[in-house]
């Protein structure tokens, strides 16, 4: 989705932008562009369609000087990704350019206000009409910028962080966000970065101021950040110290981030667990279940809303809390939830999943649950993001920034931290024995192990990708635990290599997709060993008789399943609920090697987005 940079400092603005537009490619976008005020005084915005690279050509030639400047990513919503539509906007004067993530409403009712006053406009996009609002009521009422943006917001239907460049006031940004997020970095020497999330920040500095909605923030050189809101009472964002290594951000020697986080998978779950399971291995502990333990132990009912993969973890959560703490769990699409009226107690505790943090639709389920009175507990990777600034409390997953656009490590970590919560709320309500949950902490524990195994058929994998590449529809069969393993596989797969994949509940197959199967339709069945496991061999025999081309995933020691799978993939054993943790592991590695044989933009997939914070 879009991404915001600014700069403003002594050093060249230029380079740290469009480093800064490289540390959010990974959020989805389809144009960029850049303002700055070059040393000659001028406001100079290139901008151009496709990735930054095109971006970085287009400005060869160009004027590239000066220390002030914004710079930006878009996604589109509002007219067809073009040059013309990219962002930062030029106001009517050519004074100011603006750069917006979100969604205004109301623009075609100020749009039309606007051309009433005779103010022209080129694009087509929502954002221009917030910077022409912005200089007319500027202009018109001989306002400073940080008045007139003060007026114009008031105006304001919608979502929006923006930045704004005067041409007149070269030594300041101003900037504002409302439901749409911006980290203010503070730079050492008095500089100030601006961006959407701390990644283009954290090179900088580590410490970073998150605006809160309604914040307006001036960054003034030589002043310290001011920030008030839309009626010029002082606010105070709290400034954090970040912790995100350049290391992180990076590579690291993988051809793509998508197999790089794939990989870490085994060291982000220990970070995960890390001071949350103690040294014995035998008692976890959540800060947040000892500082909510009533509202979590005596829930009448548990709701997890989330979104995509997040959403999938959720399903693996439901049968973890069920089965451990048997409270009653509904997993709901948060889209779905905020619109459908949806009955909810004050005694029901309300789960939001979500990588990012900023999800539009899991940030309006939040809303929502809270208005009803409900307990609202977040489970987030990115730190200080809105979802767990908005919820009563939550655990952060603590797999480091995600950066490929498919989830992976993200997932994990959720599905990690979802039976970590079960194991405590189940040890606090006395729904599992003693012994049977020190011996799940334990299982737990040895989890990043197993995955290591798992990933060394990681070769087995890229060997076997190739075949698949000519499908152009895919079958991922699972039951119990393994049915939203098959969801999340399928998924995957279709996001980066674009080949048509369904996820299915192995038995509910018969009813429907059976009758897809023949020859030339890959069938993918998580056949681990569980109390499922011969249920889902006949399932496998039912393809099987149809012809359908099987790819086992089996625990290792099975003699049973390679009788009837063209290719199996075995997997160490492990308890039937953790199963999940080892079993995605290949179907990850599936994914990504097929869309890489397909020669496919593996963490920049067409059309998706990281952050999704529009609705
Ligand atoms: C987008 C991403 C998915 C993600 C989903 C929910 O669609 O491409 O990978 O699962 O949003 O995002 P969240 O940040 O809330 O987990």
């Amino acid at each position: 989705m879009c991404g915001i940079v600014g700069y403003i400092g002594h050093k060249k603005a230029y380079p740290i932008l469009v480093k800064g537009l490289q540390r959010l490619e990974y959020r989805g976008y389809d144009s960029a562009g850049v303002a700055l005020i070059s040393d000659g005084g001028h406001l100079n915005v290139y901008k151009a369609k496709g990735k930054v690279a095109d971006l970085e050509a287009y400005c060869e030639d160009k004027d590239t000087t000066g220390c002030a400047g914004i710079a930006h990513t878009r996604w589109a919503t509002h007219g067809e990704p073009s040059s013309t539509n990219a962002h930062p906007h030029y106001s009517a004067s050519g004074r100011l350019a603006l750069i917006h993530n979100g969604i205004i409403e109301n623009y075609l009712t100020l749009k039309e206000k606007l051309i009433s006053f005779g103010i022209p406009f080129k694009s087509v996009t929502d954002t221009e009409v917030l910077v022409q609002l912005i200089e007319h009521v500027m202009l018109s009422n001989s306002l400073t910028l940080l008045e007139a943006v003060q007026v114009a917001l008031h105006q304001v239907i919608g979502a929006y962080a923006i930045a704004i460049l005067d041409r007149e006031h070269p030594d300041g940004i101003v900037c504002a966000r409302q439901s749409s997020p911006l980290v203010v970095g503070l730079g050492a020497d008095g500089d100030f970065y601006l961006a959407s999330d701390a990644s283009p920040i954290a090179e900088y500095t580590d410490t970073v101021a998150y605006l809160n909605d309604g914040d307006i923030a001036v960054l003034q050189l030589g002043q310290e950040l001011k920030v008030v809101n839309i009626d010029n009472e002082a606010q105070h964002p709290k400034v954090k110290q970040i912790d995100v290594t350049l290391g992180q951000l990076e590579k690291g020697g993988y051809p793509f981030f998508m197999l790089k986080e794939i990989f870490e998978q085994p060291a982000c779950l220990r970070d995960c667990m890390r001071g949350r399971i103690n040294v014995d291995a035998d008692r976890i502990t959540l800060s947040a279940v000892i500082d909510y333990r009533e509202c979590l132990v005596s829930a009448r009912r548990i709701v997890i809303v989330a979104c995509g993969t997040s959403w999938h973890a959720g399903l693996i959560g439901k049968q973890l809390i069920e089965s451990l703490c048997r409270i009653p769990v509904e997993v709901e699409y948060a889209s779905e939830f905020r619109y459908r009226d949806p009955v909810i107690y004050p005694d029901d505790v309300v789960i939001a999943i979500s990588q990012s943090g900023e999800t539009a639709d899991t940030l309006a389920a939040i809303e929502l649950a809270r208005q009803a009175g409900a307990f609202v507990f977040g489970v987030c990777n990115a730190i200080g993001a809105s979802i767990p600034r908005q919820t009563q409390t939550g655990v952060y997953i603590h797999v480091g920034p995600e950066i490929g656009v498919a989830s992976t490590k993200a997932f994990t970590g959720q599905v990690t931290v979802l039976s970590m919560l079960a194991l405590c709320i189940a040890h606090e309500r006395g729904t599992i024995r003693d012994d049977q949950y020190r011996e799940m902490v334990r299982e737990l524990t040895l989890i990043p192990a197993k995955m290591e195994e798992a990933l060394l058929r990681n070769e087995q994998i890229e060997r076997l990708a190739p075949i698949f590449t000519y499908a152009r529809n895919c079958l991922y069969l699972g039951r119990g635990y393994n049915y939203p393993v098959a969801l999340e596989g399928a998924l995957k797969l279709k996001e980066i290599s674009y080949i048509h994949a369904e996820g299915y509940p192995a038995a509910e197959m018969k009813h429907g997709p059976i009758a897809l199967i023949d020859s030339e339709m890959p069938v993918f069945v998580i056949a681990t060993r569980d109390h499922l496991y011969d249920k889902v061999i006949s399932n496998i025999q039912e393809v099987r008789a149809r012809g359908g081309r099987i790819t086992a995933i089996v625990t290792e020691g099975d003699t049973q399943i390679q009788k009837f799978a063209d290719h199996i993939i075995v997997l160490p054993d492990t308890f039937e609920c953790f199963q999940p943790l080892i079993a995605s592991i290949p179907l990850q590695l599936l994914a990504y090697h097929i869309a890489v044989c397909k020669g496919k933009d593996v963490d920049r997939p067409r059309n998706l987005a990281k952050s999704v914070t529009v609705e």
